[in-house]
């Protein structure tokens, strides 16, 4: 679609011993999903636990190649200039929502795009879809075609993105997101990361330029 936003999905087809080793992990934090909203997020430092890279836990790092790789692929998707660029996973951390939890709408802006794998087909009917916004100020606002025109499930305001086993979700880290009441039996758990996108190579101007040529005070 014309000046579409991309969103990309995949099934990254992980062998079951790790799916199974990491919800081992996994379900040792379904207690943590608690409060009003029955959730666990592992960089919002709940009871002190900061697990803000995640990905460097031993029973994670399966899923760091799959999505730098698909990180690649969504890069070459929307620019000729991929081989110039660096991705790094900036943060990473896992989520768990219980029965009756949600994640209310809110963006990663300080990040380039954003990540969120899926260990498990949902159950039917059971709500917790991830859900993204479209923003206000879409192009596609302001080349003729009114909001009120367009078919709010699918190009519209709302799009609903179908949480799959295996499945990888690639996104711009800015584009508003929520997730609704969740109300299957099981946990419902994923892995959420940040990705920023280094120029390496090439011209640089409006790029962010690799780390070790930063400066800092020492
Ligand atoms: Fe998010």
């Amino acid at each position: 679609m014309m000046f579409g936003t991309p969103i990309i999905t995949n099934n990254i087809g992980l062998p079951e011993k790790d799916l199974k080793r990491m919800r081992k992990s996994m379900n040792e934090r379904v207690s943590l999903a608690k409060g009003g909203c029955n959730l666990y997020t592992g960089d919002d430092n709940h009871d002190d636990i900061d697990e803000s890279q995640v990905l460097s836990k031993p029973e994670f790092q399966c899923l760091v190649d799959p999505i730098l790789e698909h990180t690649k692929a969504y890069i070459k998707a929307i620019s000729s200039y991929v081989d110039e660029y660096q991705s790094y996973i900036m943060k990473s951390w896992p989520v768990v929502v219980n029965p009756g939890g949600s994640v209310t709408r809110h963006t990663h802006d300080y990040a380039h795009l954003s990540a969120v794998f899926y260990f498990d087909d949902p159950e039917p009917d059971s709500g917790g879809v991830l859900t993204f916004v479209r923003p206000k100020d879409q192009p596609l606002l302001h080349v003729g075609i009114n909001e009120s025109f367009l078919d709010q499930n699918s190009s519209g305001l709302l799009v609903d993105i179908e949480s799959k086993k295996n499945g990888l979700i690639i996104f711009p880290a800015c584009l508003p997101h929520f997730v609704s009441q969740y109300t299957g039996n099981k946990p419902r758990f994923s892995i959420s990361c940040d990705i920023m996108n280094v120029k390496t190579e090439g011209k640089t101007e409006a790029s962010l330029i690799s780390l070790d040529r930063w400066i800092t005070n020492v």
